[in-house]
């Protein structure tokens, strides 16, 4: 797995729009950031990443959310090196069992860093680290009113839309239609340490 650009040792700091940030796989020792970052965020964030409400994690579910093997189930989390440091997002992917080129994607911001453009940064990383692990395609569910991941998806290529109903609705990025060397140029003025990243579809 150290062969891997997102690595379980991955994390790279950069500025973006003046603040100091700090992306990294997310492991064991990012239980407390995570469950803090979840009381700060709005119950309509939460409704939208949970499709409920959710007022804290277990102690099962944090260990489910950071004890990742990094293959099945990945992900990337971003702190804002403030005052203090802050988790202020994590997006990340679990394979589907019955179709380990699938996963579903899992990401959600803090109230506070969302619409700065930062969600399409993370998908973006995200789905490089999806392709060095073979996967072929992203599922997203979603609440039908969540406007913000639509807009977020289709900013980055045109999905699928596998379902859609007033329940909620999936859909699904091809990642074979992207092209990983204008992600990576698009990537690389923030964190220039893309250019290590080889894999290809
Ligand atoms: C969905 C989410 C991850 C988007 O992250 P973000 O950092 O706000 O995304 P970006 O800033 O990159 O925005 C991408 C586009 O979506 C738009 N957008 C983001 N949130 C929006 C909202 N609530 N309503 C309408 N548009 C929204 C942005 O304006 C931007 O549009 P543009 O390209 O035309 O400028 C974030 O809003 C979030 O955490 N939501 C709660 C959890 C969730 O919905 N998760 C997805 C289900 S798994």
């Amino acid at each position: 797995m150290r062969d891997l650009f997102f690595h379980p040792d991955f994390e790279e700091s950069f500025s973006y729009k003046g603040f100091s940030l700090r992306v990294g796989s997310v492991n064991a020792q990012k239980r407390e950031k995570i469950s803090e970052a979840l009381t700060r965020m709005s119950p309509e964030t939460i409704r939208n990443r949970f499709m409920g409400s959710k007022s804290g994690f277990t102690e099962p579910e944090l260990t489910r959310l950071t004890q990742l093997d990094g293959i099945t189930h990945y992900a990337l989390g971003l702190e804002h090196e403030g005052k203090r440091t802050d988790g202020i997002a994590v997006a990340r992917i679990y394979r589907n069992p019955q179709d380990p080129k699938t996963a579903d994607v899992g990401i959600i911001f803090v109230d506070e860093f969302q619409k700065m453009g930062l969600g399409t940064i993370m998908a973006k990383l995200l789905i490089l680290a999806a392709i060095e692990r073979g996967i072929e395609r992203l599922s997203f569910s979603y609440l039908p009113q969540n406007l913000g991941i639509v807009k977020l998806v289709k900013g980055i290529h045109r999905p699928e839309v596998l379902t859609e109903g007033a329940d909620g609705a999936v859909m699904i990025l091809n990642l074979k239609e992207l092209c990983v060397p204008q992600l990576k140029s698009e990537l690389s003025p923030l964190l220039p340490e893309i250019e290590n990243y080889h894999s290809e579809i």
